[in-house]
């Protein structure tokens, strides 16, 4: 019979789990019970700490569903996505960096042409976000996809509300000369859910539960790595608190007043409108 002591059942554990067929998934339950039995050890974690931490992670489930992504939530707040996605992007210094996807983005949006409104009628300052998409080299190309989403004036996503159509998202292809053109409304900084399991620990806490106005991107183009990325508006609140660990100088962008007048997609405005100018710079695939 299996001796089990304090000092033997990590070792029991991990044996056990390092069973597994497939090697890395032998390596990642290993791994996992040694940190896990460490924690444990570390903090001398007591039963009622453990039961309120299993009440946590079921009630973290039980409020997912196919809109609503709180244990993406959890991963962000606690930095792990933001360090996954560091660790895995590890970009030239010149490439635009990655940041967080967070658990808002929705697959199949429209596509729209050069400087297609996405806002489509959402009250806001009309935002234009135009530039090119390039290699490392320089050379601006045709035919990468941006997906891009972001949240209304009120801080909500599509997927937050009760609607049927795309809302405040959109697919664009960069034109022949690498040219792309994205027509919104300017976003605002807004508070992560705080209604559920997360927002539940982070009211325990001092952490500021905002994040500085951005909207999302995710690039994609053959022969290059697909990026996942945002664009932060310059001066806005809480790029330095940013809840989720997301912000990088690299991505914080002017939005520069224009008077009514002409725009960027050769169009006309008869309202103040803002312009933000960046290029996106995507790694090949090695
Ligand atoms: C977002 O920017 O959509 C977001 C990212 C992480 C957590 C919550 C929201
Ligand atoms: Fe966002």
């Amino acid at each position: 019979m299996q001796l089990v002591t304090e000092d033997t059942i990590t070792d029991l554990a991990a044996a056990r789990w390092g069973t597994a067929k497939d090697p890395r998934t032998a390596e990642l339950l290993t791994a996992l019970v040694r940190h896990l039995h460490a924690f444990a050890r570390d903090v001398r974690l007591t039963e009622a700490e453990w039961m309120a931490a299993i009440g946590w992670l079921t009630r973290t489930g039980q409020i997912s569903d196919d809109k609503r992504e709180e244990f993406i939530l959890a991963s962000d707040v606690l930095g792990l996505s933001m360090l996954v996605v560091q660790m895995n992007h590890p970009f030239a210094p010149e490439a635009t960096p990655a940041t967080v996807l967070g658990p808002f983005h929705i697959d199949g949006s429209p596509e729209l042409d050069f400087g297609g409104d996405m806002s489509d009628g959402v009250p806001g300052t009309p935002l234009y976000v135009c530039g090119t998409v390039r290699g490392l080299d320089g050379e601006p190309f045709a035919g990468a996809l941006l997906d891009v989403w972001q949240a209304d004036a009120a801080g909500d996503y599509e997927a937050q509300l009760d609607v049927d159509e795309a809302r405040l998202r959109a697919k664009y292809l960069s034109r022949e000369d690498g040219s792309y053109c994205v027509r919104t409304i300017a976003p605002k900084g807004y508070a992560i859910p705080m209604d559920g399991p997360v927002g539940e620990l982070i009211a325990r806490t001092e952490i500021s539960h905002f994040r500085p106005a951005h909207v999302h991107f995710l690039l994609t183009a053959t022969g290059y790595e697909p990026l996942i990325t945002h664009l932060f508006r310059e001066g806005a609140q809480y790029l330095d608190s940013d809840v989720v660990f997301g912000t990088k100088e690299a991505l914080v962008v002017a939005f520069e007043p224009r008077d009514p007048g002409p725009t960027p997609d050769g169009g006309h405005s008869d309202v103040p409108w803002l312009e933000a100018r960046y290029d996106f710079v995507l790694q090949e695939t090695s």
